[in-house]
């Protein structure tokens, strides 16, 4: 077998064989293929597609390039979330602490931001001491004990995943549905849990720009999880503006504990986390009424049992739990800029990307893979849509080290906000939930 001819058959746009498949991965394991050639093969995936049976062989290909975890009688009882990346997406440091509150055991392997989204990884790393570098055996132990553990997507989980998806990220082929299908459930299924709950976005903020492409590619994720013996539960939910206010690193986390501590209760990120929440509920067999479900979370949230676990979490990992009640304990931003609204009317719109963009201008998200981010810099949108806002009442705040990065940061953000005069139905935080 030759690689040319794998990606000749690609670019023609027939469908690959499950051996010429396998062959393609080892080679891009074993480092046999050059970069190059992996990068022409991702175009022509990217514009020839793959058929079903294709996508469900290369996530197979990705999960054999490496280990899987086995948690043994825990994975029937273990949920894993994941999604497919937004912009101020806080919802796995919601919903965590919450499930693990509630006795659903947590295994979460996350990874750092991607292109213009927002990474768990490097959210809770913004706390100090914080460490996600868990290996495989600390991880099981970790969930054996307090319920809920948070690694890194590294090691020796899906090793192809990393080669491809480094690759993709500098190729322009992020945005192609079997590539994103094969690469994020190839991880669930490595990471071991049998209830699997996927967030698939869509959006500015989002890969997938309408909601007709996340549902595909949604039903396509559940389809390739079946074929694999895995029961994925797809949720299509809206990434048009950020999640919640804050969008950066420890802002994000702030906004966090504000909703742990029972204090955030309407809203996108209270919508969401409880929706998420009761899903899992259901699919593990723990309730099976909707409404019960929903008022014994918030009984978790109100008694402080989620914040709680949040905080054995933060131990376990090496943080520092009295930042939970000193926020001046994470690292802080030298300059704070009140950005006031220069016409009256309700917000329209918040456009995502423009708002993850300024803040990447900021030092929150990466340019390159190695860069080092700035924890302590974001955005924090006074104002979200729906809402009106006053001429000269503050619309949203800059936290940042850098004056001129202030600046920068500004230009996307006034033009993220639309505006108008009338006050607008919002729509639903889920559009859809496709079930296996
Ligand atoms: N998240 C992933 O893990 N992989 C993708 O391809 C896109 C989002």
């Amino acid at each position: 077998m030759r690689i040319v001819d794998i990606i000749d058959k690609k670019k023609k746009g027939y469908e690959l064989t499950k051996e010429e498949i396998n062959y393609f991965i080892s080679s891009l394991v074993d480092k046999s293929m050059p970069d190059y050639q992996t990068s022409a093969w991702l175009m022509a995936v990217w514009f020839k597609g793959m058929t079903e049976q294709e996508t469900a062989d290369l996530t197979e290909a990705i999960i054999n390039s490496g280990e899987r975890i086995d948690f043994g009688d825990l994975a029937d009882k273990i949920v894993d979330k994941h999604s497919t990346g937004g912009v101020g997406d806080k919802v796995t440091i919601t919903l965590i602490p919450l499930l693990a509150a509630a006795g659903i055991p947590i295994a979460k392997l996350s990874g750092k931001g991607l292109g213009h989204t927002g990474g768990t990884i490097d959210k809770l790393e913004s706390i100090p001491g914080f460490s996600c570098n868990l290996s495989v055996a600390q991880l099981i132990s970790q969930v054996e004990d307090i319920g809920i553990a948070i690694g890194k997507q590294t090691g020796n989980l899906t090793p192809a995943d990393g080669i491809l998806y480094a690759l993709r990220d500098v190729t322009a082929t992020i945005d192609s549905m079997p590539l994103i299908t094969s690469s994020v459930v190839s991880k669930k299924i490595a990471a071991g849990s049998n209830n699997i709950i996927l967030d698939v976005k869509y959006g500015s903020g989002a890969f997938m720009k309408t909601p007709e492409d996340a549902v595909k590619l949604a039903n396509l994720m559940v389809t390739t999880g079946k074929r694999l013996n895995k029961n994925i539960t797809a949720v299509v939910t809206s990434m048009e503006e950020p999640l919640g206010r804050a969008v950066g690193n420890s802002i994000e986390i702030i906004e966090s504990l504000e909703f742990l501590k029972g204090n955030i209760v309407e809203g996108d990120i209270a919508e969401l986390t409880y929706d998420f929440a009761v899903i899992a509920l259901l699919l593990t067999g723990k309730f099976d009424n909707e409404g019960v479900a929903r008022s014994y979370l918030k009984d978790l949230i109100h008694s402080g049992k989620a914040l709680n676990k949040f905080k054995e979490l933060i131990k376990a990992q090496g943080g520092t739990p009295d930042i939970t009640d000193d926020y001046s304990l994470f690292a802080q931003p030298k300059y704070k800029a009140e950005i006031k609204s220069e016409i009256s009317g309700y917000v329209q719109k918040i456009d995502a990307f423009k708002i993850a963009y300024g803040c990447k201008l900021l030092g929150a998200g990466r340019e390159k893979k190695d860069d080092l981010i700035d924890y302590s810099v974001g955005v924090f949108l006074n104002k979200k849509s729906g809402e009106y806002v006053k001429e000269g009442e503050t619309l949203y705040t800059i936290y940042s080290n850098d004056e001129e990065k202030t600046s920068l940061c500004r230009q996307y953000c006034d033009s993220a906000f639309e505006f108008n005069q009338k006050v607008l139905n919002k729509e639903k935080s889920i559009y859809a939930v496709i079930k296996p």
